[in-house]
């Protein structure tokens, strides 16, 4: 029988039909001049990395790597949600493209009011849970600094879609998981749905999937905004009392967002501006760390954990009060990175104490860890450089897949503070910044991010997580940057997240437990809780390119050194 050489293990020429998922190496070092793709899923990257191979950048790359998640990795890849990118070009040239889901033009204020109280069931499930999809006009958007036909780019998606791929071991336990879900906003027949229990290594095919993506390939961005993929979209809604319209789909705008910029500890970091609050917080918690001299402690020691959580509580307070989509409420990023701002605000941190945090503010939601998002990183040899972070919101999204067209709708109405103080699902509250309003933007936390030195490269990083994302982007940068952590240490490292509101402090499971006892002395509590976000990471230094894949998920690295499956 003869075998091909499919990454880490040989596949019988048989089995060609689907395609393996190789579990990818977490850490990678490359030469430079290696083109690099590190997603949630090891196919995902190499459809990424074949793009390259064919001749692609960077943009091609993160075009092939995101229609592959949409079907690979369909709790967070999409064509049904939204997302950010910020990328950087060979020349040094900056920019950010905000395809996030906008509010369908008859929703409003009260829509998630029933009897005068928020129903946050109605904003993460069901027909009205759904912002308009950015995703497809976003991919599209992109494909501008790209070389390859999308025809080309979408091939690798479209096989994997009507040939199938195994499973790992975490997408057969979410789709068993969720099957409950499934099964309540669906046809029994939807490809997620399984007469038994799914298992590793089992194959998913999602016919329905591979005639939309089809489509698109054939009718571009209208195929999906306009004909019958759209009708099916609203037809789906429609059934579950949704009221996107036909003009909702036609009229998606993708916009362009001036880059966060600024300066840490000799670097430089580009990010996402409003209406993603990931930059305004990273901006805010870093600033804060540089007044304390946070390169002066030891990662995970009491002093550095206390700035980090203090830093952490003053910055969402903020984001709670002051951010919406800036197209429709006063943008306050300079008023809330202005150093003088910044330096009143510190003032109330007592290094032998915890800050209460209704002594920063008012209001006391809980908070529900269940998260899901996607981020991937992309390098090329050339030295363009993309980081882009993608969403359905919640795992699955609403979990409402559109009827013969194969793909799952976002719960991103959730974003929004459907009543102000309710929290959503990430615990977040909000007030007027971020009330729903037709065709508005809902408030994010993603965090697509680029670091620079002397204006070279140094990282490309960005993690799912909802409001724990910027601080976990917080954490990798000043593992690497303050506490001279290499790569993998700083991504691999146990995390922790606040957010002002709860009071508390939530721990990964692995997390040292002398330093919370510690600290617990001077008022702060913690609680455990599952793992938190998953961090994919290039880094480059006068060493070369490291590749980080976070250990936390199937997530991995390919590179133009690898041998890549015949997409
Ligand atoms: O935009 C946001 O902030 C959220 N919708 C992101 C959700 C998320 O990260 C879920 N992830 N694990």
């Amino acid at each position: 029988m003869k075998y091909i050489l499919f990454s880490f293990c040989l596949v019988p020429l048989w089995s060609m039909a689907q395609y393996e998922s190789v579990p990818g190496n977490k850490v990678r070092h490359i030469s430079d001049a290696t083109g690099v793709v590190v997603s949630a899923h090891p196919l995902a990257s190499q459809a990424g990395v074949w793009a390259l191979k064919q001749g692609g950048n960077a943009y091609d790359a993160a075009i092939a790597t995101q229609w592959a998640l949409a079907v690979v990795y369909p709790q967070a890849g999409n064509i049904g949600g939204g997302g950010f990118m910020v990328a950087r070009d060979k020349k040094g040239i900056i920019h950010s493209l905000d395809y996030r889901e906008m509010a369908p033009e008859a929703a409003h204020k009260d829509l998630f009011i029933r009897n005068g109280k928020a129903d946050t069931q109605l904003s993460q499930k069901g027909g009205l849970a759904s912002g308009v999809p950015g995703s497809v006009a976003g991919i599209f958007a992109m494909h501008h600094f790209a070389k390859l036909p999308m025809k080309t780019l979408i091939r690798p998606a479209i096989s994997l879609a009507e040939k199938g791929f195994y499973i790992t071991t975490q997408e057969a336990n979410n789709l068993n998981r969720f099957r409950k879900e499934f099964l309540k906003w669906n046809e029994p027949n939807m490809p997620f749905i399984k007469k038994d229990e799914w298992k590793t290594g089992d194959i998913l095919i999602q016919n329905d999937l591979a005639k939309t993506l089809k489509t698109i390939e054939k009718n571009g961005v209208s195929g999906f905004y306009s004909g019958w993929v759209a009708e099916s979209i609203l037809k789906s809604l429609g059934h579950y009392s949704g009221l996107m319209s036909i003009q909702d789909l036609y009229h998606y705008q993708v916009k362009s967002r001036p880059v966060h910029q600024f300066q840490y500890n000799g670097h430089e970091v580009l990010t996402m501006s409003l209406p993603s609050s990931g930059g305004i917080l990273l901006h805010q918690m870093l600033e804060f760390a540089t007044m304390e001299n946070l390169y002066k402690y030891k990662v995970h020691s009491a002093p550095a954990m206390q700035i980090m959580i203090e830093a952490e509580r003053r910055a969402y307070a903020d984001r709670s009060q002051y951010m919406g989509d800036p197209d429709f409420v006063k943008d306050f990023t300079s008023e809330l990175t202005h150093p003088n701002y910044l330096k009143s605000r510190w003032s109330s941190f007592n290094p032998e104490k915890a800050t209460p945090s209704e002594h920063v503010s008012q209001s006391k939601p809980s908070l529900q860890p269940s998260e899901q998002t996607t981020h991937l990183s992309v390098i090329d040899k050339e030295g363009n450089a993309v980081s882009i972070t993608t969403t359905l919101n919640d795992a699955y999204g609403s979990k409402l897949m559109v009827t013969g067209a194969g793909f799952l709708m976002n719960n991103e109405m959730d974003d929004f503070a459907i009543q102000p103080g309710v929290p959503n699902m990430y615990g977040a509250i909000g007030n007027d910044a971020n009330a729903v309003e037709g065709r508005k933007r809902m408030l994010s936390s993603m965090t697509p991010t680029i670091v620079l030195k002397d204006n070279k490269l140094r990282m490309i990083v960005g993690t799912p997580g909802g409001t724990t994302i910027p601080t976990s982007i917080f954490q990798v940068i000043t593992g690497i940057l303050d506490f001279k952590l290499l790569p993998e240490e700083s991504v691999f490292l146990p995390r922790f997240h606040h957010q002002w509101q709860p009071e508390w402090i939530s721990i990964e499971p692995n997390f040292p437990l002398q330093v919370t006892k510690e600290l617990e002395t001077k008022g702060y509590s913690f609680k455990p809780r599952g793992t938190i976000g998953r961090v994919e990471l290039i880094h480059i230094d006068h060493k070369g390119i490291t590749g980080v894949a976070d250990p936390r998920g199937d997530d991995a690295i390919a590179t133009e050194n690898d041998i890549l499956p015949d997409f």
